[in-house]
């Protein structure tokens, strides 16, 4: 064995022993400046850098890039090669035995609770088994919590079954569709879908008229939005078997959850009374469950002997550790807690990996987080490279919602980021917070998918013991006023007697419709507004909605440039985060002329209006700014769908075209005043001792250093978020008159 191999016993025992060998100690300290400033834009390796958007396909195959391939003729071989190919696979999964009764119970009742473990088959399986059966004469719809969990997963049932996906052709069975990209076609079948996407299709169509099937999956996970669509689904059944709905066909519901809490489910759904009010007794619904015993080999869990307050760093440590000792193939993911503490790693490993020995096999890093773009989150399901270990660093993405092949080491940070809404404060902000047990386990499952595995918990047994039992469901600590704005726009209108799983407690509501009133979201009665209802109909929070909605009366007539700043903020930093002193200041050099001194916003109008106008070169252009090209791309697309929608609101003339020249000055307030029609809770003024409070909540807050007006002071601040680091910092910040401020305020109390 390799010297300084750490045994078994001594893994079990809890303790990480130093590696002896040419392992690159972290602590030490580089002689040699790193190669590679920002691992993202040059050290990532070339093949991770381009894969086609429909990588499913072969480039040379796709039909439009061959025109002597017709759509109409059906399937082209090698499609049908894939998916015979991937048969013996599927036909291995746990759920497969389970598919006649999963078929039986379905036909006996209109509700399904299924449960079995990540990996058992279950999302891309189940929607294949409903799609042939004779009552499923329309589309099967399968919500995920996330973007990236539908979009790979429509790919791969797409290539099972063997067919295009999307709008790649007519005949396509397969698609998805998620906030600001919609992939489906008239052939679509099996749609997977976010959970705000089915939401926003209720809102439209509330008895899902186009579906014969709803399964909602990763319940388990109780975001607000899967909260919400199981009170609306278990409102649905109540009112079809009322005969009370529009629907006269069955609709089928599957509830899937990883943990085995069924018993609260089948509660749920099974509790005839829809609302409170009802007092007549009625019989308890039926309703099937279905357990699938998931493949589990042992993995080994090894702790921590003391705590740790520099994770990044143990999680280093014991990377290469792993790569020095253990053989290949095996593959290392690491949990983390978001964009920075991945982009951090990542760039030590690389940076640490240089120096390695030729004979040692390559590492090759891959980031995994929602706000990665598409194609880079994709990588991640490429098989490893020849000589290679792939080290994915993932938020909590990777715990249920995506199965990494590969993985045999699983390095667990213990924490991850939440939604945390302080009552008190009136606000949300994301807090790194200890994850509970449950996903602790879920976390180390991860490593034994394919083969005994190991997981190293950067914590200690005890904190493992002191963790909570479940993760608290989001709706029980968010800020509700999306939620509600949903339900009110789609006709409830006593949201306080709503069936909800888990009943948020009645001021965290009270607060939620408060914020809407302020909104004018809500009427004074609380019935929905008509700026409300369109509020509702944009995939935004009801903050961004208000700005949209603002900047469309015609005295503030600045629509276009409130999309333009609005789709810069939904992508997660346009300007490149910069490592060194050095690149930081040459960035601040080059984007001088994109800066403006009214704050965030108008710079992010600047930027987005420069780039927009580049017809060339847009790639140059954004290096040359140090602007990030893909966040960009994003930009541009969320850009095109906000006006679409606007335009079919009528909100906005569809001849209207967005400017090109810098806003002058009445134009730059106009938007920054509709900025604080929506952020009117996130406002600050200037104190005497030169720090900002929030006007609400009487909060001291600092301008965060991200932002060009760091360090300035003015007399009032209107900000997008609050971020905690050690203190409240607010995060996209602009400056704005304190008499603004005065007027909003009137104006809603
Ligand atoms: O839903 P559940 O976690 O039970 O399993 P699944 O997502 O249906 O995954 C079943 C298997 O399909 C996984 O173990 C993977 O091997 C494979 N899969 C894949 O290769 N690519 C995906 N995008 C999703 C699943």
């Amino acid at each position: 064995s390799r010297p300084g191999k750490v045994d078994d016993e001594q893994k079990q025992s809890g303790v990480l022993v130093e590696t002896k060998t040419s392992v690159p100690d972290p602590k030490e300290k580089r002689t040699k400046p790193p190669k590679h400033q920002n691992p993202r834009r040059s050290s990532t390796p070339a093949h991770t850098k381009q894969i086609p958007r429909n990588s499913a396909q072969p480039k040379h195959e796709h039909p439009r890039g061959n025109r002597s391939f017709k759509q109409s003729d059906g399937v082209p071989p090698y499609l049908l090669k894939k998916r015979d190919a991937l048969l013996p696979i599927r036909k291995s999964l746990p759920i497969w035995p389970q598919a006649d009764a999963i078929k039986a119970s379905l036909k006996k009742n209109n509700v399904l609770v299924l449960t079995g473990e990540t990996g058992s088959g279950k999302s891309t399986q189940v929607p294949q088994f409903l799609a042939k059966e004779p009552w499923c004469s329309k589309c099967v719809a399968i919500t995920q919590p996330r973007r990236v969990a539908a979009i790979s997963l429509a790919r791969r049932v797409a290539e099972e079954m063997g067919t295009f996906m999307g709008s790649q052709s007519p005949t396509a069975k397969v698609g998805y569709s998620v906030r600001f990209d919609n992939a489906t076609g008239p052939g679509t079948k099996i749609k997977f879908l976010t959970e705000g996407m089915l939401l926003q299709e209720m809102l439209r169509d509330p008895v899902m008229s186009q579906y014969s099937a709803i399964v909602a999956d990763e319940v388990h996970e109780r975001s607000v939005n899967v909260d919400l669509i199981l009170g609306f689904l278990k409102n649905l059944v109540a009112d079809m078997e009322a005969g009370k709905s529009k629907r006269k066909d069955p609709l089928k519901i599957i509830i899937m959850s990883a943990t085995a809490d069924v018993e609260s489910l089948v509660h749920f759904f099974g509790d005839p009374t829809s609302s409170p009010t009802t007092t007549e007794p009625q019989n308890q619904r039926q309703i099937s469950t279905c357990f699938v015993e998931g493949r589990q080999y042992p993995v080994k869990t090894v702790y921590l002997p003391q705590p740790t307050q520099d994770w990044v760093e143990a999680a280093l440590k014991i990377i290469f550790q792993i790569h020095y000792k253990e053989p290949l193939p095996g593959d290392i993911l690491v949990f983390l807690t978001g964009q920075d503490t991945i982009e951090g790693l990542e760039k030590l490993v690389n940076d640490y990996a240089e120096g390695m020995d030729k004979d040692v096999p390559k590492l090759l890093t891959l980031p995994l987080f929602a706000a990665l773009p598409q194609h880079a989150q994709q990588c991640i399901f490429q098989p490893t490279p020849f000589r290679t270990r792939k080290v994915i660093l993932a938020t909590n993405i990777a715990e249920t919602s995506v199965t990494v092949p590969g993985v045999r080491y699983v390095i667990d940070c213990g924490k991850s980021k939440v939604k945390q809404f302080r009552n008190r404060l009136g606000l949300e902000s994301l807090l790194v917070k200890p994850i509970s047990r449950s996903a602790a386990i879920q976390r180390q499952g991860r490593a034994g998918r394919e083969a005994a595995g190991q997981c190293y918990r950067l914590y200690t047994e005890d904190g493992f013991n002191t963790m909570d039992e479940r993760t608290i469901p989001e709706i029980l600590r968010c800020d509700l006023s999306q939620a509600i704005l949903t339900m009110k726009a789609r006709g409830v209108n006593d949201v306080l007697n709503f069936p909800f799983l888990d009943r948020p407690p009645r001021e965290a509501l009270e607060k939620a419709l408060l914020q809407l009133l302020h909104l004018q979201a809500l009427s004074e009665d609380g019935s929905i507004s008509e700026a409300g209802l369109n509020i509702a109909k944009f995939p935004l929070t009801p903050t961004l909605g208000r700005v949209l909605v603002e900047a469309a009366k015609p005295e503030r007539d600045c629509l276009l440039d409130v999309i333009d700043i609005i789709s810069a903020l939904s992508v997660e930093n346009v300007f490149l985060n910069l490592v060194t002193e050095e690149r930081k200041e040459e960035a601040e050099e080059a984007r001088r002329e994109l800066y403006r001194r009214e704050g965030d916003h108008l710079t992010l109008l600047v930027t987005v209006q420069r780039y927009a106008e580049e017809r060339s070169d847009r790639k140059t252009w954004c290096e040359k700014h140090f602007v990030s090209h893909r966040a960009m791309q994003n930009v541009m697309n969320v850009r095109k769908q906000l006006q679409q929608q606007c335009t079919q609101l009528k909100l906005l003339a569809s001849d209207e075209q967005s400017s090109t020249s810098a806003p002058s000055e009445a134009r730059s307030q106009a938007v920054l005043q509709c900025m604080l029609r929506g952020f009117i809770s996130n406002t600050a003024r200037l104190m005497p001792d030169g720090s900002y409070k929030t006007l609400m909540g009487n909060l001291t807050v600092a301008i965060h250093p991200s932002s060009v007006l760091f360090g300035r002071k003015v007399e009032a601040i209107v900000f997008n978020e609050f971020v905690f680091t050690g203190k409240a910092w607010a995060r996209g910040v602009s400056a704005v008159q304190l008499n603004w401020v005065s007027e909003v305020v009137e104006s809603i109390m």
